[in-house]
């Protein structure tokens, strides 16, 4: 057995699946390349079967990334797998992950499948995947809640079959870390053949073990990789967080004593880029990347720590990515210093024209705000020119009025499709007056489920970001907006939303729902 622990991440697959979090292409790319400086060694990119836009997102991260392995999720069947295969064709290292469920509550109610059914198409679908890629991936869905003998029934045959990694889901996170630890030594025990293919571990957070779960996977199971999500992100109550285990690993390496190839310092800017992308913001007393995650208010601990760190931190900030506040660049700054702080803060800009684009908006936003910080150009290089050109809705200019004792008015133009509105309307707040403008020429009909308000750094003249959740026709999605007027980063981020719900290509299968 081997002293690295693989990281597996499935941000943009498993974590995507959490409602509302789903992400284009672009996005998905962006994420990708962070997940890569991060030093992620396998990245799920999402399920090529469930959409058009998902298997253009699978093929665009994998012509972008180089290092990690690119992976694409399949149901076992050959439409599903082939579909995986195509996507990852320009990947540098592909793996196919297939997976069918194996609990007798799955095959009896969801597949509708004889448990001697379920063990052929498993067989007959690694079989197939084998001739298409090297590197093949099984997970038994609900596999925690299994029948082991039948379980290593169908797992003795995969690895017959070729499959490579045999990854044991607890799918509705339903495991206690010593019962799962003990759960995963036993198939491995009992496989004949399992030192053939290298264990995984994939736990869902239902009851707040999934790290824990996890860790005991790894440590009494003998895992050797974990499946795991930046922030946790994920269905319901998410996955496993990746900053957890990852800074669980190095901090009690005493305790574990395996490498992870992750580079650490890069945690906090992959929390932020996806905490911003998806709009779901990370509870301040979050472990490693919460905002209060390294704060000490007390004075008992202040002092402790001014004497001596170790007395209270177990941890450095530093070490994960936490940098203070810090003003970097001004009105004043040139292209230079621009593009210097870019490289610095690990943000590739491909070509002349993105980083020309980068810095003009740079210069727009430093007009409006005298002081620029680090977080503030993260959220500028967010998102690039050539995705707002293919959007049908873009923002323009807003004017709105507002005064104690009247209905706040607001007037927005934006694009739609190519031309330009002005849309006039009132509402309760000059925020809900701004949407109601844009929802008047837009006729979306969606449901708002959500509206949140961030400051990107502290203080008022912070830039602020809005997300905003719809809901139409079955599918959830959310846009967020940024901007130093929080009225235009609501208008922003509502157009956003409009643009996710408006391309059919977004709207996927969920992976568990699926026959
Ligand atoms: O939770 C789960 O069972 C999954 C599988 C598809 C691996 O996400
Ligand atoms: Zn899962």
């Amino acid at each position: 057995m081997t002293d690295k622990l693989i990281i597996f991440d499935t941000t943009l697959r498993d974590g995507e699946q959490s409602p509302g979090a789903s992400m284009t292409k672009d996005e998905k790319v962006r994420i990708a390349r962070q997940l890569e400086r991060l030093k992620v060694d396998v990245i799920e990119a999402g399920f090529a079967a469930s959409s058009e836009g998902d298997f253009d997102a699978i093929s665009a991260v994998s012509a972008a990334v180089k290092d990690s392995i690119v992976c694409s999720l399949a149901r076992a069947n050959e439409n599903d797998i082939t579909r995986a295969s195509d996507a990852l064709k320009a990947a540098n290292a592909k793996r196919i992950h297939v997976f069918l469920a194996t609990s007798p509550l799955h095959m009896e109610k969801k597949l509708r499948m004889t448990p001697d059914q379920v063990f052929e198409q498993a067989k007959k679908s690694i079989r197939f995947a084998r001739n298409l890629a090297a590197d093949i991936e099984f997970s038994p869905e609900d596999g925690y809640r299994s029948e082991v003998d039948f379980l290593c029934r169908v797992l003795e045959a995969v690895i017959a079959e070729g499959a490579t990694t045999i990854n044991v889901p607890d799918t509705v996170g339903y495991a206690v870390p010593e019962l799962y630890g003990e759960f995963i030594h036993t198939l491995r025990t009992r496989i004949p053949n399992s030192d053939k293919a290298i264990w995984s571990v994939h736990c869902h957070n239902d009851l707040g073990m999934g790290v824990a779960n996890s860790l005991a996977g790894v440590k009494i199971g003998g895992a050797r990789q974990v499946e795991c999500t930046i922030n946790g992100l994920g269905e319901r109550a998410g996955n496993t967080a990746l900053e957890e285990i990852v800074m669980a690993l190095r901090t009690r390496k005493d305790y574990f004593d395996l490498s992870v190839g992750i580079d650490a310092t890069q945690i906090v800017p992959a929390s932020k880029l996806v905490s911003q992308i998806t709009g779901f913001v990370v509870q301040p007393n979050k472990a490693v990347v919460g905002a209060n995650a390294f704060a000490h208010a007390s004075g008992i601990h202040q002092d402790g720590v001014l004497k001596a760190r170790d007395t209270y931190e177990i941890m450095r900030a530093e070490d994960v990515g936490w940098s203070a506040n810090k003003i970097v660049l001004g009105k004043l700054s040139g292209r230079n210093a621009f593009k210097q702080r870019l490289q610095e803060l690990g943000i590739t800009v491909e070509t002349e024209e993105e980083l020309n684009d980068a810095f003009s908006r740079f210069k727009a936003l430093a007009d409006q705000k005298s002081e620029i910080f680090d977080e503030d150009i993260i959220s500028i290089t967010s998102g690039s020119a050539s995705a707002e050109e293919s959007e049908f809705y873009r923002f323009v200019s807003l004017s709105q009025h507002s005064e104690t004792g009247k209905r706040p008015s607001s007037q927005v133009v934006f694009h739609m499709g190519g031309e330009k509105m002005t849309s006039e309307a009132e509402g309760n707040g000059p925020v809900d007056a701004s949407l109601n403008a844009i929802e008047a020429m837009a006729k979306s009909g969606a449901e708002q489920l959500l509206y949140s308000v961030n400051a990107i750094t502290s203080g008022t003249q912070s830039q602020g970001e809005v997300t905003v959740r719809l809901a139409k026709g079955g599918r959830i999605v959310n846009g967020v907006g940024t901007d130093p007027d929080i009225i235009a980063a609501s208008a922003k981020a509502y157009l956003s939303a409009l643009n996710k719900l408006h391309d059919p290509r977004q709207a996927k299968l969920n992976a568990q729902m699926a026959p």
